[in-house]
């Protein structure tokens, strides 16, 4: 019997056993507390506490102050899937300041602060919501929520996001000799390597996705009182305009049959090939419209400063969730007023629409057939799993408060789904050691039935934050302080493989090995995503027509697409055809392959703040009983 054991079953004589399970040990591992230390020691060693510019001599990236780190890597891998090849994946990576991965960060820390395991530094958070408000798109009028992944800068006329290390990097390749660039190949990097070409590529749009979830992170703050004023009114002062911002993704969303406009009825060709039995299925006389990814379309790019990779407009089922945790955050915490100026007729129907997407991808397992393509900027399914059960998670525990029937009618469909085929998904890809401790795994270094573990951590922690999110709700009491409770008709497997999960989460080790990720990604990061797909729409930038069976492939200049909905039969039949001289490759081929090396992003700080959150909540359900 441990220490701390006896001396709980001393003060039970007394009558006074702490209900807190903070000091409760498990088994094999660490307390909840023990842990949750290690980890936000951890995360704390991932923040830019300076500001640095970068610097070529002594060598020395940009790092904005209060950001939290992310990182470029490569997915380099060989035949033979060798060592060598697993430390230039852990540890060869471009330092990147992006404002999505701190947003997260910040969202999980709210989170522990309210289930009461942390306490915020007021100081810095405020420094890392100063970062993040840098980030907005400033050729919107202010207080229009409208963000970057990058911060932008400004040259004639127009604000255009500038990657500070990359472009940096790109500079540096374009004077690099031959031999240098043969070597960067051969490391598994050939992006790096053709840096200087594909510049143009990191002037992104602005975009729903780090649009979103600083809408959710903001409302969260503003509803907090864990936050301080300061921080609030920073965040209101610059966010306030809700109405604006949805407008434009009204603007931009993919409607196939608006036949007025071939700019918002055309959809990546990629998009399109994953989505195609769904699309067909529906009622060409009724409206039908998806929250894209970018808020931009093909029409208003301007060249060299604001343009879409590929050039035309996507969704990914990711981004969508993201999409609605922002909203959904908006629709519970406002009046009736804000509610009707900003959720009308038209956001209602997109709303409805974008849902039912999910719920296809969700109740089809497309997560199995086509992640690559469903999730196009997310590598790892857990991460799809882990958005849209946050969404359940809030809407669950706030049912009373939700404004309209419409929304109580998609909560009970998610909810239903996420309760079902999302959550046979998770438990169908668990793992167990050699104790009987379950933990998941998805794809980073495992190839030629070898693996490094390296993505397991991260895995694990999002596997089982979805699992909780699916089947718990949270109380608040009116000082903030949040319990989550378990949903009465949860099964048994469920509580047991979260109770096998966190065993493994808990031992000593589990945060000390690899915390790498590839929490997100570009849209091109498999043979599948390569856009060798059906297309009707074929012409360069300048208007000029291609012949999309035979020409090269250039992706900067040529825009592709597929407009409206092409009848199924036919669709079949461009299937089999060649486009740009390549047949098509309909199955997914996976993400490790020894002929494609593509860039990932990997934060250990997620790995540790998601953790964080996690422990948070599974020794709040652990204190109930
Ligand atoms: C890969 O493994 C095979 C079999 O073990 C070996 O013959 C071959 O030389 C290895 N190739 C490389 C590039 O290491
Ligand atoms: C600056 O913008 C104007 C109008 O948008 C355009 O005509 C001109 O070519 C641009 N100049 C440069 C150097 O990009
Ligand atoms: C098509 O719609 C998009 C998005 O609303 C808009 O930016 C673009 O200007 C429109 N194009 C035309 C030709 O009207
Ligand atoms: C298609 O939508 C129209 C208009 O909303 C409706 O009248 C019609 O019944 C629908 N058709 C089918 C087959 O659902
Ligand atoms: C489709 O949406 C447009 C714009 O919101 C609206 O004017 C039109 O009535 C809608 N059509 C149908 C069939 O609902
Ligand atoms: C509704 O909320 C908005 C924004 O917070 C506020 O300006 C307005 O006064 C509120 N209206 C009512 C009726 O409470
Ligand atoms: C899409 O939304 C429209 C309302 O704008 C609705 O009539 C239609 O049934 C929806 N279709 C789907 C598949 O969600
Ligand atoms: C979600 O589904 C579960 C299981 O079917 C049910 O117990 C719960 O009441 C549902 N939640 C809501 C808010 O409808
Ligand atoms: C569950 O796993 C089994 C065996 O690995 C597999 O055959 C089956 O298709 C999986 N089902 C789902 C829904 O993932
Ligand atoms: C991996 O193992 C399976 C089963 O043992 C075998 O069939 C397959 O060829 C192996 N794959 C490689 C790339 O060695
Ligand atoms: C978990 O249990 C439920 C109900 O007891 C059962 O329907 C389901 O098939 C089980 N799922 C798995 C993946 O074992
Ligand atoms: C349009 O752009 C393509 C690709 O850059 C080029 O080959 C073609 O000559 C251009 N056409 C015209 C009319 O400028």
């Amino acid at each position: 019997m441990s220490k701390i054991q006896f001396f709980c079953l001393f003060l039970t004589f007394f009558g006074i056993c702490l209900t807190s399970s903070q000091f409760r040990i498990n088994s094999n591992g660490l307390s909840y507390q023990e842990q949750l230390k290690e980890i936000t020691r951890r995360l704390e060693d991932q923040r830019y506490n300076q500001q640095k510019d970068f610097k070529f001599f002594p060598p020395q990236f940009y790092e904005m102050k209060g950001l939290y780190s992310s990182n470029i890597h490569g997915n380099a891998m060989d035949k033979n899937n060798t060592f060598f090849y697993h430390l230039i994946r852990e540890y060869v990576g471009c330092p990147d300041s992006n404002m999505f991965v701190t947003n997260f960060v910040l969202s999980a820390m709210l989170d522990c602060a309210e289930l009461g395991t942390i306490e915020i530094d007021q100081e810095k958070f405020e420094e890392s919501i100063d970062a993040i408000l840098q980030f907005r798109d400033k050729n919107q009028k202010e207080g229009i929520p409208s963000y970057s992944f990058w911060k932008q800068n400004y040259k004639n006329g127009t604000w255009y996001s500038y990657p500070q290390n990359l472009q940096k990097v790109a500079e540096m390749i374009k004077i690099m000799p031959d031999w240098a660039k043969k070597l960067l190949i051969k490391l598994g990097l050939p992006f790096v390597a053709v840096a200087d070409k594909i510049a143009d590529a990191f002037h992104l749009p602005p975009d729903a996705d780090d649009s979103s979830v600083n809408i959710a992170l903001g409302i969260r703050i503003m509803n907090s009182p864990l936050i301080r004023q300061s921080i609030k009114e920073k965040w209101i002062k610059s966010n306030h305009n809700l109405q604006e911002y949805y407008q434009l993704l009204k603007k931009y969303s993919y409607k196939p049959f608006d036949v007025s406009n071939s700019s918002v009825n055309t959809l990546d060709v990629r998009t399109y090939f994953a989505f195609h039995n769904y699309l067909q299925t529906l009622n060409k006389t009724s409206n039908f419209s998806v929250f894209t990814t970018w808020i931009r379309s093909t029409d208003d790019q301007i060249p060299s400063m604001i343009e879409i990779p590929g050039n035309t407009n996507n969704f990914d089922c990711s981004v969508i969730s993201n999409t609605l945790f922002g909203l959904h955050n908006i629709l519970l915490n406002s009046n009736q007023t804000v509610v009707n100026e900003i959720f009308d007729e038209e956001l209602q129907g997109l709303y409805l629409n974008s849902t039912n997407v999910i719920i296809y991808a969700i109740d089809s397992y497309i997560s199995k057939s086509h992640p690559d393509i469903a999730f196009l900027y997310y590598p790892s399914v857990y991460d799809f799993y882990w958005f849209v059960a946050r969404n359940v998670h809030l809407l669950n525990s706030n049912y009373d408060k939700i404004p309209n029937q419409l929304i109580k009618d998609v909560v009970d469909a998610l909810n239903k789904s996420m309760k079902n085929q999302g959550t046979i998904y998770i438990l169908n890809n668990t793992l167990a050691d050699k104790n009987g401790n379950l933990y998941w795994q998805e794809f980073l270094g495992i190839y030629n039935n070898k693996t490094y573990h390296e993505d397991e951590t991260f895995s694990t922690v999002m596997a089982l934050n979805a699992l909780i999110d699916i089947w718990t709700i949270s109380k608040t009491d009116e000082n903030g302080k949040v319990k989550r409770i378990f949903d009465s008709q949860t099964p048994q497997n469920v509580t047991t493989t979260i109770q096998k999960g966190m065993q493994t989460l808990l031992k000593k080790n589990s945060f000390s090995k690899s915390n790498q990720n590839a929490f997100f990604s570009g849209s091109f990061k498999s043979l599948n995503t390569l856009s060798i797909y059906p297309m009707n729409v074929n012409h360069y930038l300048n208007g000029t027509e291609f012949d999309p069976h035979t020409a090269d492939f250039i992706a900067l200049q040529q825009v592709k697409g597929v407009k409206g909905i092409i009848d199924e039969k036919e669709y079949q039949e461009m299937l089999k055809q060649k486009w740009f001289n390549l047949n098509v490759i309909e199955e997914f081929t996976g993400y490790n392959s020894q002929i494609l090396s593509y860039p990932y992003w990997s934060s250990p700080a997620i790995t540790y703040s998601m953790g964080a959150s996690l422990i948070s909540k599974y020794q709040s359900l652990q204190s109930n009983d």
